[in-house]
């Protein structure tokens, strides 16, 4: 298996269309796990989204990045929330396509994404938020070499709702050691 991280700007951002293919296809799961997701997600939300992620990569608030497979849409990976001074943490967020799950993809990303924190950003920590009952994505942060740090209380606010969070993070030892997809 192997894709690339493409930077999501303006100026690389894959096409709307094939943008919003992958959403369509995996409509359900996202709008059950993602908060920005609902029933109606369209074009106009695509070209919102690609120019707020635009603004966040130049006022280095939050990276998110396309996963391309020779041009097609996978997913995508971002690190967002993050403390540049100080702790030198950030949090790690991504989806993958329905039909591209299960092969590893966003455990490679979240490795991927986290050595790019430490190398690039010389951030700490890469952490995860996860509901706790998103056994796919608590797998997957697994599968990555995240180690889990507990149980936070309220620690996702998805619209209105609330629920309790599992917090699994990265640290650069964590890359270091041996690791297949
Ligand atoms: C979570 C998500 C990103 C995982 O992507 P992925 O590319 O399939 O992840 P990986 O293949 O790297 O790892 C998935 C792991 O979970 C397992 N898995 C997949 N679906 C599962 C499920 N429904 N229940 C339990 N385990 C599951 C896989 O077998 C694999 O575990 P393994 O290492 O034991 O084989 C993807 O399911 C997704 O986009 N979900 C909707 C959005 C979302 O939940 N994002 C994360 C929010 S915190």
């Amino acid at each position: 298996m192997s894709f690339e991280l493409v930077p999501l700007t303006l100026a690389t951002a894959p096409p709307v269309d094939a943008f919003l293919a992958a959403v369509d296809e995996s409509r359900a799961s996202l709008t059950r796990w993602m908060p920005w997701c609902h029933a109606d997600y369209g074009r106009a939300d695509v070209e919102r989204w690609f120019g707020e992620a635009d603004r966040m990569w130049r006022e280095r608030s939050a990276f998110h990045m396309t996963l391309l497979d020779s041009g097609r849409v996978l997913g995508v990976i971002g690190v967002h929330d993050i403390q540049l001074y100080g702790k030198r943490e950030g949090e790690l967020g991504y989806w993958v396509r329905l039909s591209e799950r299960g092969r590893g993809v966003a455990s490679t990303a979240m490795r991927s994404m986290a050595a790019f924190a430490f190398n690039e950003l010389r951030l700490a920590r890469a952490s995860m938020r996860i509901r706790l009952d998103n056994a796919s994505s608590r797998r997957a942060a697994e599968r990555a070499g995240a180690r889990y740090e507990g149980a936070l209380r309220h620690g996702i606010v998805h619209g209105d709702a609330r629920f309790d969070a599992a917090l699994y993070a990265l640290v650069p030892d964590d890359l270091v050691r041996p690791w297949a997809p």
